[in-house]
């Protein structure tokens, strides 16, 4: 395995599970500390006792909607490691139901988590990259903003919001030296999709050039790849990995 993020310090939300926990998995491979969050203990615990093997982790229990708890997260890993070079804006949920059935608190929700909650974690972390003169921020955001998918007028909101906030983000942070990049997956297995009507997946399927979904370490690897010094000519971009879906 190449050690092409030796040193770095990296933030991971949302890394207890899915396409977060195998980015964690794969940035301690290539040599990184990772620090990672999820909502529930258990998650986090389990997720840290499987990744420990790999390299040097933290696990943090933290609610990515709640600022005050996001900005206490970066705290307590600046004190540990004194600097954060990646962040991945990686956690999100959905909660759908088409719109005229969807509640405000489903919409709410939504909003909070993967929009408020990229907002409050890159807010916590820019002015430490500022100062640092370097940063990688990769956000998660998703083909559901360009299809418009089925019951998700909450989620492809907050996808096409964070697509917006990373040209914007860009163009403001790039004289400091931090490159501000989206990845926009569409069908990776993972809890997320997993729960997806079986019969709508068979027909997704269908619609795949590939034929297959994508794995969780494929996702991983495209944020490892923007979030190294490889990457380091690329910014403000969304990158679509999808097997050709879209
Ligand atoms: N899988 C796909 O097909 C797909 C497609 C397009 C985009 N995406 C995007 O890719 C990202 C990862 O998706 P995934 O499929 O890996 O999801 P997943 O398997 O459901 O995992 C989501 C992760 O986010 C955490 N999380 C959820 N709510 C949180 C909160 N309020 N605060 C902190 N952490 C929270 C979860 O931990 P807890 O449950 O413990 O909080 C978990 O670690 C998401 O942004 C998603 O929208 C996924």
């Amino acid at each position: 395995m190449d050690k092409k993020l030796k040193g770095k310090i990296a933030i991971i939300t949302g890394g207890s599970a899915g396409i977060g926990f195998a980015a964690a998995q794969l940035f301690l491979e290539k040599g990184a500390a990772v620090a990672i969050c999820g909502s529930r203990k258990e998650r986090v615990d389990a997720a840290i006792s499987g990744l420990s093997a790999f390299g040097p982790v933290k696990g943090f229990v933290v609610d990515i909607s709640k600022n005050e708890l996001c900005k206490s997260m970066v705290i307590d890993v600046v004190k540990e490691y004194g600097r954060v070079d990646i962040l991945i804006n990686n956690a999100g949920i959905t909660s759908d139901a088409q719109f005229y059935k969807m509640t405000d608190e489903q919409f709410e929700r939504v909003i909070n988590v993967n929009l408020k909650g990229t907002y409050y974690m890159s807010k916590a972390v820019v002015p430490i990259m500022m100062e640092q003169r370097y940063g990688k921020i990769v956000h998660c955001s998703s083909v559901s903003a360009y299809n418009g998918n089925f019951g998700q007028t909450n989620y492809a909101a907050t996808k096409a919001g964070i697509m917006g906030m990373t040209r914007v983000m860009a163009k403001e942070l790039g004289k400091y030296g931090i490159n501000v990049n989206a990845i926009a997956p569409g069908s990776i297995l993972t809890d997320m999709y997993q729960a997806v009507p079986e019969e709508i997946k068979q027909k997704k399927l269908a619609t795949i050039p590939l034929r297959r979904y994508g794995d969780p370490r494929e996702a991983a690897q495209l944020l490892a790849f923007l979030a190294s010094d490889e990457a380091s000519y690329i910014t403000a971009q969304t990158i679509t990995i999808d097997g050709g879906f879209n």
